[in-house]
């Protein structure tokens, strides 16, 4: 697939084949010297489409998919319930393991993942692209660098709508077997995952989850309140029945200022000393197509701009090759599990959840 003078060392298995799997096979196709080899999902017709556009063998069960050689990294992009599963006999076959957002339903099977991939001696990464997102990076280090000043106050709004095909024509969205939960296990998780890595751990946890509007067996909305260890508190609200869906909105308050961000875009600094390189003129910053773009999460689940994931799969690679750590590995995507379960919990008992950092290595 590759031209002359850039050889393939890389060689990418897929397995779910599904809309997903199409932003892994775009990432993988755009990285040099990468290419996919082997594609398996449960529909062997979707299997097969992708591997038409992207290249690879089409396999119809999993284990003749996992003996596919040359292939050194397998992506998953199955139904969340089914990462870990999928994950530990792909780390049994020593392969790498990069898998979508949540890593899995519970942490309990996150712990058998890591803990698999330890065994095999194989890296473990997970799909968080809004951790490559330049103005996210940009947050990031406005806040390591203290320009900021003590963070006291997190708004996070995940305002989205998903329209009912989006559930209905699903065999495993909005299922708790599967989707391991609704509006905040599926699309919060990402803000759930900002938070936790823009802020630190949640030590308390407070929350409502609800159905508002969806015929489905997991929430469609929640809120909660968060208590950060580092002592600031925060507000979490998530859906997916906020007709017409609005760009994720995060307001970061510290002592020096405050900066909002929504979707992926800084829009505003608003710092006692303001910095030198930022203009939160929409002129400036973004076009009208920019704009659309930033709503596209807001409104559905295809990942069209395959940047973030083609980063995410760079570094992947880049952690192979230097034996690093990979942006997110499986011990960081084990936290935003942690606090949903916490968020599913107190909602159920009514009562807060206290949370303790993972203990095992
Ligand atoms: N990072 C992101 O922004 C992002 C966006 C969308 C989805 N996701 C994640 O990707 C995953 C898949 O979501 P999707 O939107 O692609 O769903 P999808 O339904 O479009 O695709 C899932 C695919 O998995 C296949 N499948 C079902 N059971 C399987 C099995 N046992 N083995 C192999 N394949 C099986 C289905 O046939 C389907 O083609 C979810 O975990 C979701 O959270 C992440």
């Amino acid at each position: 697939m590759k031209g002359e003078g850039n050889p393939v060392t890389i060689h990418v298995g897929i397995i779910g084949a599904g809309n997903i799997s199409e932003t892994h096979a775009r990432a993988v196709c755009e990285t040099r010297s990468a290419e996919v080899v082997a594609v398996y999902g449960q529909n062997v017709e979707k299997a097969r489409r992708l591997a038409g556009l992207y290249g690879g063998a089409v396999y119809g069960d999993v284990e003749s998919f996992l003996a596919h050689r040359p292939m050194e990294i397998v992506a998953v992009g199955s139904p969340s319930g089914l990462h870990a599963e999928q994950g530990i006999a792909a780390a049994r076959r020593g392969l790498h393991v990069l898998v979508e957002k949540p890593i899995d339903i519970s942490i309990a099977r996150a712990d058998a993942l890591i803990e698999a991939c330890d065994a095999a001696g194989v890296k473990l990464g997970v799909f968080f692209q809004d951790r490559v997102a330049p103005d996210i990076v940009r947050l990031k280090k406005i806040i390591d660098e203290g320009k900021l000043g003590r963070i006291m106050l997190a708004s996070a709004r995940v305002k989205w709508f998903r329209p009912p095909e989006y559930y209905g024509a699903s065999r495993w969205r909005g299922t708790w077997v599967l989707d391991g939960g609704g509006a905040l296990m599926n699309q919060g998780v990402h803000t759930v995952d900002l938070l936790l890595w823009l802020l630190g751990d949640v030590s308390r946890v407070y929350a409502r989850a609800v159905t508002a509007l969806h015929e489905i067996e997991v929430e469609d909305m929640v809120v909660a309140t968060l208590e950060f260890a580092n002592g600031a508190v925060g507000t979490l609200e998530a859906t997916t029945a906020a007709y017409p869906g609005y760009p994720r909105q995060l307001e970061l308050t510290g002592t020096e200022g405050t900066c909002i961000l929504q979707h992926d875009r800084l829009i505003s600094a608003d710092l006692r000393t303001p910095l030198d390189d930022f203009a939160s003129d929409d002129d400036q910053r973004g076009s009208q197509n920019r704009i659309q773009n930033l709503n596209a999460s807001a409104t559905s689940p295809i990942v069209s701009d395959v940047r973030g994931h083609q980063e995410i799969f760079a570094d992947f690679v880049r952690a192979i090759e230097q034996n690093g750590t990979p942006r997110c590995d499986g011990r960081d995507a084990w936290r935003s599990v942690q606090l949903i379960e916490a968020v599913y919990e107190s909602s159920r008992t009514g009562h807060p959840v206290s949370l303790a950092p993972r203990e095992k290595a």
